[in-house]
């Protein structure tokens, strides 16, 4: 790839997806242009970035889908899920016993790997039958890694990495070509297709983020602003879970311990003593 190509690649990945691309990744980013370039007829990459520069945006849609890390599994760090289960959920129930509602919001849901483990976790509680009323939103900027969650559908390989025999007979359906997620686990989901850098303002209170293992791939600055903003969304004494090796890079946060965080105080009561 030649350089400028590369640095308007760069360009692009940050300003439209906040993605930091660094020069060891030219290699793999050639090889994940390659396939957009056959699809749009494109016999190199030269004629594709001249086409990308003037402002085509399915190509540039396409390219940016291509460079997305979708690496996922079901119940990933699974002791993030235990203390979930056995600390989180408990105290955020306990404080929200009169009103029994919870939102909770997994922000880059990637093909739904993440949610559908809180999902089976939830239906484990019983918590609709207890009166419970659980919103579950699942975002993730990738239209296709979006398109497999809604779809609720995987391979046996997939549901191999973190299901138990018993979850999967329980919550999943053989079918010809895999296996698809009961429509009870599915129907407790909202997916949105959804940009970490756009306005969070539609996702009012919640009381439970997960935003694991996307963070790294930003700038600071993104990072601290997707933090921030994501801290003025929780209420007071909600919970933000970042992957199991990630550290909160934002004095908006007290670290509880490894991942799980709360918001100290909005940045924008903050700002003003
Ligand atoms: C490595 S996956 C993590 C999936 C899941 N949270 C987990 O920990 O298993 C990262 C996800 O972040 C999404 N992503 C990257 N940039 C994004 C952005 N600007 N807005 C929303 N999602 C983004 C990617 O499409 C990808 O599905």
């Amino acid at each position: 790839m030649r350089a400028d190509d590369f640095s308007y690649l760069a360009r692009l990945l940050r300003r439209r997806a906040g993605l930091i691309l660094t020069q060891e990744k030219a290699t793999l980013a050639m090889r994940r242009l390659e396939p957009v370039m056959r699809r749009f007829g494109f016999r190199s990459l030269e004629p594709l970035f001249q086409e990308l520069r003037l402002d085509c945006e399915g190509l540039a849609d396409a390219v940016i889908e291509a460079m997305m890390v979708n690496e996922t599994c079901f119940f990933r760090d699974s002791h993030q899920f235990t203390r979930l289960q056995t600390h989180v959920l408990p105290k955020l129930m306990q404080a929200r016993a009169r009103d029994k509602r919870l939102r909770i919001w997994s922000a880059a849901a990637s093909s739904g790997q993440e949610v559908y483990s809180l999902a089976m976790m939830l239906d484990g509680l019983d918590l609709a039958a207890r009166g419970w009323q659980v919103d579950l939103i699942a975002t993730d900027l990738s239209g296709e890694a979006l398109a497999r969650a809604q779809a609720g559908h995987y391979t046996q390989f997939e549901l191999q990495r973190g299901l138990s025999f018993e979850d999967i007979a329980r919550h999943f359906r053989a079918q010809e070509s895999g296996f698809t997620i009961s429509p009870r686990l599915k129907a407790m989901v909202k997916f949105r297709r959804f940009n970490l850098l756009d306005s969070y303002g539609w996702l009012g209170d919640l009381d439970l983020i997960l935003c694991r293992n996307v963070l790294f791939y930003f700038d600071p600055a993104t990072r601290t602003s997707v933090l921030d903003r994501m801290a003025e969304t929780l209420s007071p004494d909600g919970v933000l879970l970042l992957g199991a090796t990630e550290r909160v890079a934002s004095d908006a946060y007290r670290e509880i311990e490894a991942g799980f965080c709360t918001p100290v105080q909005p940045p924008s009561l903050r700002a003003v003593g």
